[in-house]
Formats: C-alpha cells, sequence, structure tokens
C-alpha cells in the first residue's frame, strides 16, 4: 500500500518530483501505443510514478492551469476514475465526456467533437474508444497530447505501464521474468500492450487459452509461447496474469461455453500453486468472479496484486499527465503539436 511521505509538505513533495524529473520530457507528445515510447521514456514514467505514488491522495500544484479532458466513448470504472482522480491531484482542471453526453449522439464526428475539444485549449485529451486506431487517426488534427485510455481491441498503454510497475515493484525487474497470461489474448487491448512492453523491457511472455482465441503470427510479432494446457504454462511463471473472457466482444463465439472455459483455463488455487513460490497473481479488471479466477484468490490470497494494480493506476496516470502536459521549463505547455 502507500507509504507517504508524512514529513514532506505538498511545496517539498513538488520539489522532490521536479527534481527526480530532472528536466526530462518524454520522446513522444502523444501515448497512443507502447511503442510511441522508447525504453529510456518507460523508465522515466516508473522513476517519477514511484515518487508520486508516494504523495498519496495529497494536492500537488504540478499541473496547476492545465486542462485535461477525459473522453470516455466506452464504459469504464479504474481507467476513468485514476485519470481524473490523478489529474485533480496534481491541480489540473479535468472534464470529462462520455458517449451518452457528446454530440457524438446527434451524428458529430469524433474528429470533430475533438477538434472542438482541443479548442478549448486543452493540453491532454485521454481517450477511450471502441474503435482501434482511433486515437491515433486523431493525433493528426488537434494540437493537444492524445492518451490512449483503451481503443477497440488493439491497446491499452496505461494499463501496461501499471502492469510493469507492479510486477517490477514485486520482482525488482522485469528483465527474464516470466509472464504467463490467461486467457482470451485476441479480443484483448491490454494483451496488446502487455505483449509489447515486456518484449521492449526484455521478460518473457507465455499464453494459455484456447487455439481459437489465438491471432494469427501472433507468436512471431509478439516473440511469445502458446500453450493449449494451463498446467505447462504456469509452471516456472513468476506472474499469473488473468485476462477477463470479452463477452460484449464476442468472445463468447469463440469458446464452447464459459462453464467449460472455466473449467479449462480459470484460476485455482491448485493452479496458482504451479507458478513459482514468489509469484504474483495479476488481472487489468473487471474480473469475472469464478470465470477468470476463482473469487476467493481476488483480492484475499497473498499473491494477489489485483488492487495494488489499481492504486499504481493512479501513479502511472498522474505521471503521463503530467510528462505530457508540462515541459521542462516548469510551465504547462501551449497546446501546440512539437
Ligand atoms: N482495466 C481497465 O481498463 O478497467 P476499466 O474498464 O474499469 O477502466
Amino acid at each position: 500500500m502507500t507509504s507517504l511521505h508524512i514529513g514532506l509538505s505538498a511545496q517539498e513533495q513538488e520539489e522532490k518530483l521536479i527534481k527526480i524529473r530532472n528536466n526530462r520530457d518524454l520522446s513522444t507528445f502523444d501515448v497512443v501505443s507502447i511503442d510511441d515510447l522508447t525504453v529510456e521514456d518507460i523508465h522515466l514514467i516508473l522513476e517519477i510514478a514511484d515518487e508520486m505514488k508516494k504523495s498519496g491522495t495529497r494536492k500537488l500544484g504540478l499541473l496547476k492551469g492545465a486542462t485535461i479532458v477525459n473522453a470516455f466513448y466506452e464504459n469504464s470504472t479504474r481507467t476513468k476514475t485514476s485519470f481524473e482522480m490523478a489529474g485533480k491531484h496534481l491541480g489540473a482542471d479535468t472534464i470529462n465526456i462520455s458517449g451518452s453526453s457528446s454530440s457524438a449522439k446527434k451524428g458529430e464526428s469524433y474528429q470533430d467533437t475533438t477538434m472542438t475539444l482541443a479548442a478549448y485549449g486543452a493540453q491532454v485529451i485521454v481517450m477511450r474508444s471502441e474503435y482501434s486506431g482511433l486515437p491515433e487517426q486523431l493525433t493528426k488534427h488537434v494540437p493537444s497530447s492524445i492518451i490512449n485510455a483503451g481503443d477497440g481491441w488493439h491497446e491499452h498503454p496505461s494499463q501496461a505501464l501499471l502492469d510493469v510497475k507492479t510486477i517490477i515493484d514485486h520482482h525488482g525487474t522485469l528483465e527474464g521474468k516470466i509472464i504467463t497470461m490467461v486467457g482470451d489474448i485476441m479480443h484483448s487491448r491490454v494483451f496488446g500492450s502487455v505483449a509489447r512492453i515486456i518484449k521492449k523491457l526484455g521478460g518473457k511472455l507465455r499464453v494459455a487459452c484456447p487455439l481459437t482465441f489465438v491471432p494469427e503470427n501472433v507468436e512471431k510479432v509478439f516473440d511469445i509461447e502458446i500453450f493449449t494446457d494451463i498446467e505447462k504454462a504456469l509452471i516456472g511463471a513468476d506472474v499469473v496474469y488473468s485476462l477477463r473472457v470479452q463477452e460484449e466482444r464476442g468472445s463468447g463465439g469463440f469458446i464452447p461455453s464459459l462453464r467449460e472455459y472455466s473449467k479449462t483455463f480459470g484460476i485455482t488455487k491448485k493452479r496458482l500453486e504451479l507458478a513459482n513460490e514468489n509469484a504474483i497473481l495479476m488481472h487489468p479488471g473487471p474480473v469475472i468472479r469464478d470465470i477468470d479466477m476463482h473469487s476467493a484468490l481476488v483480492t484475499l490470497d497473498d499473491k494477489s496484486r489485483v488492487l495494488d494494480q489499481v492504486e499504481n493506476g493512479m501513479a502511472i496516470r498522474g505521471t503521463l499527465q503530467w510528462l505530457l502536459a508540462d515541459r521542462c521549463d516548469g510551465k504547462v505547455k501551449s497546446c501546440i503539436r512539437i
């Protein structure tokens, strides 16, 4: 859990963060894919997030004067809440747009809606959408930085960053670690980003799932090993990472039944014990209890890091917003694409 820097005032905490940042910026203007980030960028984000986590929910002024729009055209609990809380925690003015409240309902295009939001001077637009590639497409039309908060089946980069932080918090490194991901990689944007970041940081990714969930060429593209026998995939794992069966994206059409899937691939205590003694259990949420994993494991098992992932989400998302909205001169940047 968070260890607050009790002795530090908000101003001292801000100064500490500015010192750790040491005039460094990300090499990218937008974060729509893990591919936008260099290894140095990822280390910068993790370093700052570590310190940001220590400030807990204390109000800081690092983003005073910044406007951040959270445009969530698809439902979210964790991602939306943590982006908004983190933005407020850093002093930004945060504005929320949803599918039901936006002019998209009146037939306005996503491009026009996003250009309108940018015209109000938003430094950062955080966007979730059911359409793969939409955030990337919109970067071509607005001067604001865009953070992809999940697009269709494609990517969810802030999730992968908080996952890596969770793994490193426990294991100290990702290098050489075996991560066994279990579930529907076909429809999972979390898989898209986690697979990319693990490859970048030198981890080894195994996937356990029915072959019907395996996209063509995925083994070669992401350098992963596919198992249809979950027991074999779990032996020697340092991280057991369960994914949700995404019924709203049609996952049900790829398996005989949820009951059958759960019997063959659901994480049970017995299966978890096949992983290394020091292994951790992760899930991006929302968890479908007793389908993805046995209910008793979700938050109560010693190995579970599900709520640590949630907590790390605040620190990672605050860091992304700060690094994109604020440049090294210590001022909130004017909203221009550079
Ligand atoms: N992991 C994740 O993206 O959860 P939400 O859909 O609740 O944001």
